[in-house]
């Protein structure tokens, strides 16, 4: 242990969210002995499961009320897991509050809140990314797309859960989708409308830890967003992921450093953003190399909960160092070299609709390299689980190889039930014998 590990403070900490990114998070610091209390703001049916966590049930939009509970319970460091309070400037007001917060302000949140920031952001830093035009004007985007005569990617330019992008087949589906954004369906996020041109590629995601002047990368993740095997049917937040991708390997990782990550956190300096937290680059690797096709301002979900498991204890010194500005005097972060697994299981309906309020059932019998990180999920007043979401649980598994990642974790699947409960059966075919 370093000088810097025993020295510090995070014995208290807090994480904003409530879902199984934040459910993960807090079972990765659980371990650490170092950390005395760790209280999930508003949490999930599944938070008190880990040692020394707890619930706070306060909403994440009351930014007052969260910053007096952390005043009051001496937090020491909070980590803000989703997107919307950091767009909504939680961080900052944390950070006026005299808080230590692992998590970018307002300015450095547009790079996932506003995808017309984000894409001027890296025409401006030569950060390569598919052409694109940009318009608050449904005229003048039915005219870009005459003109363009092929079909293109629409997407809202704010936030939208995840459902302001149409990745369009033909023409028409492009103009169906113009007219959807500008209907209202987004509400303010649907005001401005990128087009995309196509781009063709697998997807994989790289994530860097920042302090405001340096970073940490760790392992690449790739997640599955379509609902559906076979990356069929809708959208969706994400139903399954596995790290480390092995889509890119270590040399590859590092030159995506130099033309992503790095570029990325200059430009933000540049822009006088001091960035706390993770920049997180969803690439497409297409015939003409990598291309970013979003940011996120956060970790993901679900390859945070892959993820999780392969981090060194280190982790949570790291994450204080991070948002002290002083990434320097963290210790080495290391890395499990397991194979890191994870399914969700989602409600009936999802993501259009998700059912809630069914009886969750889970009968599996605890392993070391098995985790049930729990999402959509509550606790009534006969203690039964219950669903209350749309992804439900990540049942994640780590083994020497994918193969036996995922037989974990499928088995495991079996033992789990809900009234409707839907998963993806092919998570990780890119790296399984299947
Ligand atoms: P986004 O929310 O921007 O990550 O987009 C959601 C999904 O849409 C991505 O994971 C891709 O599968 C797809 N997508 C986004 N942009 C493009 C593009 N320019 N070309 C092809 N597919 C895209
Ligand atoms: N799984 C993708 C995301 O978190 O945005």
């Amino acid at each position: 242990m370093t000088k810097y590990q025993k020295s510090v403070d995070f014995k208290r900490i807090l994480i904003v969210g409530s879902g199984g990114r934040e459910n993960s998070i807090a079972w990765a610091l659980s371990k650490n002995q170092l950390i005395e209390q760790i209280y999930v703001c508003p949490g999930n049916g599944g938070t008190a499961n880990f040692e020394k966590c707890i619930c706070l049930n306060t909403k994440s939009a009351d930014k007052k009320s969260i910053i007096e509970n952390c005043k009051n319970l001496k937090i020491n460091l909070i980590i803000i897991g989703p997107e919307v309070p950091l767009a909504e400037g939680l961080a900052d007001e944390m950070r006026e509050a005299g808080l230590t917060v692992f998590g970018p302000g307002k300015d450095g949140a547009q790079l996932e809140a506003s995808k017309e920031w984000s894409k001027a952001f890296m025409v401006e830093n030569k950060i390569p990314t598919a052409k694109y035009w940009s318009t608050d004007s449904e005229e003048e985007a039915l005219n870009i797309l005459e003109r363009y005569n092929q079909p293109l990617v629409i997407k809202a330019d704010g936030l939208a859960a995840g459902k302001g992008v149409c990745v369009s087949e033909t023409i028409d589906q492009s103009k169906e989708a113009i007219k959807e954004v500008f209907s209202g369906k987004f509400g303010s996020a649907g005001k401005k409308v990128i087009l995309e041109e196509k781009i063709e590629g697998p997807e994989v995601s790289i994530f860097a830890l920042c302090d405001g002047e340096k970073l940490i990368v760790i392992p690449p993740a790739q997640d599955h967003k379509r609902l559906l095997d076979g990356d069929n049917g809708p959208n969706t937040g994400g139903m399954g992921a596995y790290a480390p991708a092995r889509l890119i390997n270590d040399k590859d990782l590092k030159d995506l450093t130099e033309v992503v990550l790095i570029p990325t956190l200059e430009g933000l300096k540049k822009k006088k953003i001091k960035y706390i937290g993770v920049i997180y680059a969803g690439l497409m690797l297409t015939a003409n190399g990598p291309k970013v096709i979003e940011f996120n301002c956060r970790f993901g979900d679900p390859e945070c909960q892959a993820l999780m498991p392969l981090m060194g204890e280190e982790f949570a010194s790291v994450l204080y160092a991070c948002a002290r500005g002083e990434i320097e005097n963290a210790p080495k972060l290391t890395f499990k070299s397991h194979c890191s697994a994870c399914v969700v299981a989602a409600s009936e309906g999802y993501p259009e609709n998700p059912i809630k309020g069914s009886k969750i059932s889970i009968n599996v019998e605890s392993n070391p390299s098995l985790q049930i990180f729990h999402a959509g999920t509550t606790i009534d007043k006969f203690d039964n689980i219950i669903t209350s979401g749309g992804r439900v649980l990540s049942i994640v598994a780590q083994g020497e190889t994918f193969d036996k990642a995922f037989d974990l974790a499928y088995s495991n699947l079996k033992d789990i039930n809900f009234e409707g409960m839907q998963f993806r059966k092919d998570i990780g075919y890119q790296v399984r014998d299947i």
